[in-house]
């Protein structure tokens, strides 16, 4: 036996007993000729005190042990003695005094120091190095809570009757908007299956199949532009339920996420229920469809003030029918002209062609910014009243086509919350984003594209307007936000072969096309298909927020790096011209 406690176990009423504990070195330290160890393993760790009674041969192979060195350490548990324990370790109140110390393996010299959070090295060094990496406590913790996250998901819905079904990683285009990955089949060659963007269609096809209530934790492959928030593989938690409408997913998926935080995690929730806003309302007031509610600044139409001013960019763009909005940023009003500038430059990044902007001085409250000779003294007293603006404020304008308004003040909302510590405040602000449009507004290359994907149901009273405005129909997509991030996007499914037929018809598919690729799901509709929808959240992002992390590498155990690569394993990587043949493919160049 290795092992009879596990170190981060042992307690003052354990004081007496003769233990054996195997683990890591997590310090060593020296002191006047004694030696301590911390002993690490992943229950916690327990200081060892090296008896100088020992062999001198025990003792002489102490004198080697550095840093994550495993050991096996035979002692016994003492009380510390009054002022020498540690009230931060659990195991504080006690010490190992050994009586015997076995290397199971020695380690070499660290590349990182993995006892602190400080010192860390590049990430692409933790990627190389991930099993270190992941000896870290702050990673452990992760790894811990992201088990916990998906054993609560798990039990929770076998409760609420849920059968997990595996589906397949292998299998033909399932599109989510992201290019597919692509493996080579040997015993058809030229012939390829993709990996699923997501189950989407197998978990429909469950539906047609009976089973009624469907999870799994899912898998996922995506070739996109890699973000803090993306990874080419992730996972969802992927569920479908049949002869249900929206507020049935909503309701069950709100619960689970709920019950989820408060068994994992203590991050309070800022809004239970969760809040609830329309597509356009959440353009309207955050300027984005993943509003991040924990914090004001929402954007004030002034339309109607900015255009009776003598600005001639505000006036003309009224009279032409464009909204002039504005958000009032608290403290803000001594910013400097530099400060303002560089204000300017992320709004032209975003597409502005310029920023207004007035600040109200602290003190004098006298007003700055060029346009403030553009309006007259009862305009800025309006200007001030609708933005509820005080000494101190900021006041950051946009007028152009609405897309770009709000693109405009939701990146400025972001950055000046970012700037103020808000997005820092602790707590998750969940928000349900409803209503959103069936198709996104800008269309592809003459085509509809679909704003969540082409499964998903328009609501009943759009379905005429398939024909004569499809731009104008409203969908039963909903999105769940947290703190800025879509943590998870669903909808009630399109379950007629017509309407489908028709949905791929107006984004660009052929018949043929439409048949080819998505044959299958178009015939199973056709053999009793029950009315459906379901959501997948994402577990990565999930986990990331309530651990309060800013990227989801950091809860994924062997992430890719950002440039999509393995680097521990160094993948991709060349294959044998061998394996080449056998798949039929020659390399270009
Ligand atoms: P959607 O594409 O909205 O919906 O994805 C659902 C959720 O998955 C997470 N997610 C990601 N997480 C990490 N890296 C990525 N590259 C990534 N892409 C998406 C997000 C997102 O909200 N089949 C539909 C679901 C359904 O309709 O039931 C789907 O996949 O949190």
């Amino acid at each position: 036996m290795y092992r009879t406690y596990m170190c981060g176990e042992l307690r003052a009423s354990h004081a007496g007993q003769t233990v054996t504990l195997a683990g890591w070195v997590n310090r060593r330290r020296d002191h006047g000729g004694l030696v301590f160890f911390d002993l690490r393993d992943r229950a916690g760790i327990v200081q060892v005190a090296i008896n100088p009674d020992l062999s001198k041969e025990t003792l002489s192979l102490v004198a080697n042990v550095r840093m994550e060195w495993v050991l096996q350490i035979e002692g016994v548990i003492q009380k510390r003695p009054e002022g020498m324990t540690n009230p931060k370790m659990g195991t504080g109140e006690v010490e190992v005094v050994a009586t015997d110390i076995k290397v199971l393996n020695p380690s070499k010299v660290l590349p990182f120091m993995i006892n602190g959070e400080n010192d860390l090295p590049d990430e692409n060094t933790r990627l190389k190095y991930r099993y270190l990496d992941l000896r870290r406590e702050r990673m452990t913790r992760n790894m811990v809570l992201r088990h916990k996250v998906i054993k609560f998901m798990r039990d929770y819905l076998d409760k609420e009757g849920f059968i997990e079904i595996e589906t397949p990683i292998m299998f033909k285009a399932t599109p989510e908007g992201a290019r597919d990955y692509l493996v080579p089949s040997r015993i058809y060659p030229g012939q390829f299956y993709a990996l699923p963007q997501s189950p989407q269609q197998l978990k429909q096809l469950l539906m047609v199949a009976g089973y009624e209530k469907y999870f799994q934790i899912a898998r996922c492959f995506r070739d996109e532009d890699q973000r803090a928030d993306r990874q080419p593989e992730f996972t969802q938690l992927d569920l479908e339920m049949s002869f249900v409408e929206r507020d049935d997913i909503l309701g069950l998926t709100e619960e689970l996420i709920i019950g989820m935080v408060k068994t994992a995690s203590e991050v309070p929730l800022a809004y239970e229920p969760f809040l609830r806003l329309s597509h356009a309302e959440a353009l309207e007031r955050f300027g984005t469809d993943r509003p991040d509610v924990r914090f004001g600044i929402e954007l004030v139409d002034v339309s109607d003030i900015a255009g009776e001013s003598a600005f001639r960019v505000f006036a003309e763009n009224v009279a032409a029918g464009l909204p002039v909005k504005a958000i009032c940023v608290p403290g803000c009003g001594d910013y400097s002209r530099k400060q303002i500038d560089e204000l300017e430059q992320i709004s032209r990044e975003a597409g502005a062609k310029g920023l207004a902007w007035l600040a109200i001085d602290p003190e004098t409250e006298e007003l700055r910014g060029f346009i403030t000779r553009f309006f007259s003294v009862e305009q800025l007293a309006s200007l001030i009243k609708r933005l509820e603006a005080k000494p101190g404020d900021l006041l950051l304008f946009s007028s152009d086509q609405p897309t770009i308004v709000y693109e405009v003040l939701g990146i400025l909302r972001e950055e000046m919350a970012r700037r103020l510590g808000y997005k820092e405040i602790a707590e998750l602000a969940f928000v349900w984003v409803v209503d959103f449009p069936l198709f996104e507004a800008e269309k592809k290359e003459g085509h509809y594209v679909p704003s969540h994907h082409m499964f998903t149901s328009p609501q009943r009273q759009y379905i005429p307007l398939l024909d004569s405005d499809p731009g104008a129909v409203l969908s039963e997509q909903y999105d769940l936000v947290c703190n800025g991030y879509e943590v998870g996007g669903g909808s009630i499914r399109i379950h007629e072969r017509e309407l489908q037929q028709k949905i791929m018809q107006l984004i660009g598919l052929s018949m043929e096309e439409a048949r080819d690729q998505f044959g299958h799901l178009l015939d199973a509709f056709e053999y009793g298909t029950p009315p459906h929808g379901g959501i997948a959240p994402g577990i990565d992002r999930l986990v990331m927020l309530m651990a309060g992390e800013p990227n989801i590498r950091e809860v994924i155990a062997f992430p890719k790096s950002q440039n999509a690569a393995d680097l521990m394993a160094d993948a991709p990587s060349s294959v044998s011209q061998r394996q080449l043949d056998e798949l039929s493919i020659r390399l270009k160049g």
